[in-house]
């Protein structure tokens, strides 16, 4: 007779909201304060779970290891691929997060009929929305017919949708949210559900060489976390986001972790009625402006990745009888928003305290980087005076608590996106004890103006 081994003893329950693990139930949740929130994790090995059968471990020569190179699928989009690092790495597991229609879904359809149309076989998991929704949006944003190597699986039971979907080059989950393991007791979406449904589709993605690339489709909460445990971001190799503003049209495909590339380059594209448009060239597409002065704009040129965008930055003060006037900013970090109006203050003798101030990036760009501070400074006090800076200079630098300017990275790029996009000045930090000056590509002009602080920016542009 043989003798059913018990399991190596874990955690037995689980908080089915936030995920934290105890040994014994308990009425309410130490970790979220969530009440009746427990339950039981599920101990019988089910039939199509290989992790049951233990398996001895070995170890490797580094060495002795196979090299698999750089095998890649390339998406045939090239800002999805600027993103990834180049292509989708077969046997790897991607999140792509995103507000509710974002795009998400579209992204994935017209990134599986590429793929399909060059060959490459792809499955998506459609646990949301039905096999005929989504035939009649690829009729839509396809132009060129529909490839032969693309497969519908309508399933949300994710074990038998996975098997169907084991030849494939790349398989989407859509969502990962909405799928769900039959034989554990909870409900599709529950921290529970989706441990396990990342945890079998890992499984499969490292079983072989040749399995196939997965993408998988994240809700996001209202904080704009992705929903369901914290462990499925550390789980996963790469981690993206869709973002933008839903009025507008653009949007921008980021990486937040990427095990195969950087996480600095940004993907951009414009949501069209023929489905997502990519923008090869969006240098100039953050402006609304244009060549006419206006008081409270100015220009920045900011690096994402290995790109340099000219962004227009906008602001509005407005003379309030508040003890606590606002301060508003949209696509700018408020916390430098807020640095930047106390050095206007102190620094150059611009009068805020009693002024709302509204300062944004023009086209939803969001500037993360200090090097827009200059321009954000610069509009404030454009606005604040009632008199508008040339239009085609840009500003560029991180100001710092002393009111001096320092020089960003990059500045070689920022100089040839400007002199390209027919700026004629370019104001800059003076460099910092270095001995390259940089200069204009060759063929282009550009005057290269040094400022040492906001006061000496100011003075010369509104005096
Ligand atoms: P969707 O991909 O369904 O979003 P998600 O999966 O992130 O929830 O995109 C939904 C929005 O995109 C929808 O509101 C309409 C818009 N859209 C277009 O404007 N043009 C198109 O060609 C497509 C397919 C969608
Ligand atoms: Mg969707």
């Amino acid at each position: 007779m043989t003798v059913k081994k018990a399991r190596s003893v874990g955690p037995k329950f689980f908080c089915d909201a936030c995920g934290y693990e105890s040994v014994r139930w308990m009425g309410r949740c130490p970790g979220c304060n969530a009440f009746d929130s427990m339950v039981e994790a599920p101990l019988d090995m089910t039939e199509d779970d290989p992790a049951g059968a233990s398996s001895p471990a070995t170890r490797l020569a580094l060495q002795e290891i196979p090299s698999t190179g750089q095998q890649r699928t390339p998406t045939g989009s090239a800002e999805v691929d600027r993103v990834l690092g180049g292509g989708l790495v077969p046997a790897s597991v991607t999140l792509l997060g995103g507000e509710p229609g974002i795009g998400k879904s579209t992204l994935l359809l017209s990134t599986c009929l590429r793929v399909a149309a060059s060959g490459g076989r792809c499955v998506y998991i459609s646990a949301e929305e039905s096999a005929s929704q989504l035939k009649m949006r690829a009729d839509r944003i396809s132009a060129n017919g529909l490839p032969s190597e693309f497969y519908v699986c309508e399933s949300g039971d994710l074990p038998s949708a996975l098997k169907v979907a084991g030849d494939a080059a790349l398989v989407v989950v859509d969502s990962i949210q909405t799928v769900r393991v039959p034989t554990i007791r909870s409900i599709s979406g529950s921290v529970l559900q989706i441990r396990e449904c990342v945890f079998r589709i890992l499984e499969s993605a490292k079983r072989g060489k040749s399995a196939p690339a997965y993408v998988l489709v994240g809700h996001i909460t209202k904080g704009g976390e992705l929903a369901g445990p914290k462990v499925l971001e550390h789980m996963v190799d790469t981690v993206l986001s869709f973002e933008g503003d839903r009025r507008l049209g653009l949007r921008f495909l980021r990486a937040q972790k990427n095990r195969f590339g950087s996480t600095e380059e940004i993907g951009v594209f414009e949501m069209t009625g023929e489905g997502l448009a990519e923008v090869p060239d969006p240098g100039a597409l953050f402006r609304s402006a244009g060549d006419s002065a206006l008081a409270g704009v100015a220009v920045s040129a900011l690096v994402e990745g290995s790109r340099a965008f000219l962004v227009e930055i906008q602001s509005l003060t407005q003379e309030v009888n508040l003890a606590m006037p606002r301060r508003v900013a949209t696509g700018i970090d408020p916390r430098r928003l807020l640095l930047i109006l106390a050095v206007l203050e102190k620094r150059v003798g611009l009068r805020l305290g009693t002024s709302d101030v509204f300062a944004s990036a023009v086209g939803g760009f969001v500037a993360r980087e200090p090097a827009a501070d200059l321009a954000v400074a610069m509009a404030i006090a454009s606005a604040v005076r009632s008199s508008p800076l040339p239009a085609r200079t840009a500003f560029v630098g991180e100001v710092t608590l002393t009111g001096e300017l320092r020089e960003p990275p990059n500045v070689d790029r920022r100089i040839a996106e400007s002199a390209r996009l027919g700026f004629q000045e370019i104001v800059l930090p003076a460099p910092s004890g270095r001995n390259r000056v940089p200069r204009p590509p060759a063929g282009r002009q550009i005057d290269i103006v040094y400022s040492k602080s906001i006061m000496e920016c100011k003075a010369k542009y509104l005096s």
